[in-house]
């Protein structure tokens, strides 16, 4: 067990009283052999929810045909209703069932990173569920590479809405630990499953137009897709639909959240002594500061990205109002995670 496993649960146990959850009925996490998975499906084809691991973070999962059953999925959330759910798919083949068109870039992509963390926006079926989609004509289709997802899909035959099973606007949840401690009694069944390989969520790309747009980065970078494509990904369109991802609020801890140099860092955790003042730093430790309050994070993108929502949730467990973040090198290979903790910081309550 690493340490980030071994010091979860004790933070979270400390948590400041409207942050704590319930106890858990000890039924809700399950394991996902046989039995667990034929558990889900059965609970799924009976239109109840499914949380289950991704490569990503995990989800939180209906039928996607059923649209009674997708509607449960935003209650759950608290989610507003127009916005749009993924649809994870066993393999590429299922692809007609959702999409009415697959331009070669989408073939492309699909055979270069599925199974794997992308998501491909395609124009949809009339049959898809407004509820899946939002009411637009695109739906986003994605073939997870997790085995325990991988498992689920297969066994289950359809396609699984699925958003990221975190509340509406709190950090996505690594654990089926997270999932529970968000939803108390509510919980939905959870498959449990090894952790996130990837640990932030898919890369998305809307392949519906003239050019391919990144719509939202991930570990798959930008420039994977253009040696794929033969062509850059645009940015996000002005007028492309709103993903919750780019509100403001969406990855945000209840402390506030401020990305700053280590010298800053330094600064700040001198002129606010006194305060409780939690620390993401970047690879080197910060002294004469409680262990508690401290992470401690790789120097390498895809490493952080694994072990950034636990360490968001463990530190804002602590009860911190403030969670400095050092700001990790503005270059490609870390243009996901920076994207990330720009959105956890600009919903900051600190004021600057
Ligand atoms: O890694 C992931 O993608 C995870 C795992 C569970 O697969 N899922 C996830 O879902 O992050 P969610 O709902 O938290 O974020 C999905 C994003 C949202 O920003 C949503 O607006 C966007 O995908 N999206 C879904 N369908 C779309 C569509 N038709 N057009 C534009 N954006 C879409
Ligand atoms: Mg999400």
């Amino acid at each position: 067990m690493s340490e980030l496993e071994a010091n979860t649960p004790a933070l979270e146990s400390e948590a400041a009283p409207e942050a704590a959850a319930p106890a858990q009925p000890p039924s809700t996490i399950i394991a996902p052999d046989e039995e667990g998975i034929a558990r889900a499906v059965a609970a799924l084809r009976a239109g109840e929810l499914v949380a289950f691991p991704t490569e990503t973070v995990y989800g939180l999962g209906a039928d996607a045909d059923n649209p009674e059953a997708v509607r449960k999925i935003f209650k759950l959330k608290g989610r507003p209703a127009d916005h749009p759910v993924i649809v994870h798919l066993h393999d590429a083949g299922q692809l007609e069932r959702y999409a009415a068109e697959i331009p070669p870039a989408a073939r492309a992509l699909a055979q270069r990173f599925w199974p794997g963390p992308l998501t491909l926006i395609l124009r949809r079926r009339p049959e898809v569920p407004d509820v899946v989609t939002g009411g637009q004509d695109t739906v986003g289709l994605r073939v997870p590479s997790h085995p325990v997802a991988r498992k689920l899909l297969e066994a289950f035959g359809g396609g699984i809405a699925a958003p990221s099973a975190n509340k509406f606007g709190r950090v996505s949840p690594t654990t089926a630990q997270h999932v529970a401690a968000d939803y108390g009694h509510h919980a939905p069944l959870i498959l449990d499953g090894e952790a996130p390989a990837v640990g932030i969520e898919s890369t998305i790309v809307d392949v519906t137009g003239e050019t391919p747009r990144l719509l939202r980065p991930g570990a798959i970078t930008a420039a994977q897709i253009e040696e794929v494509l033969g062509v850059a990904p645009a940015g996000p369109d002005a007028d492309a639909p709103r993903a919750p991802g780019s509100l403001d609020k969406h990855y945000a801890p209840k402390a506030a959240v401020r990305l700053v140099k280590r010298t800053e860092m330094i600064e700040l955790l001198a002129s606010h002594r006194g305060r409780r003042v939690a620390v993401l730093a970047l690879e080197i430790n910060v002294p004469r500061l409680s262990p508690q309050l401290v992470r401690v994070m790789p120097a390498v993108a895809s490493q952080y990205a694994r072990e950034l929502y636990a360490n968001l949730r463990a530190l804002d467990a602590t009860g911190a109002e403030l969670i400095l973040v050092e700001q990790p090198p503005q270059t490609p290979a870390w243009a996901a995670v920076n994207d990330r903790l720009m959105r956890a910081a600009r919903s900051g309550g600190d004021g600057t």
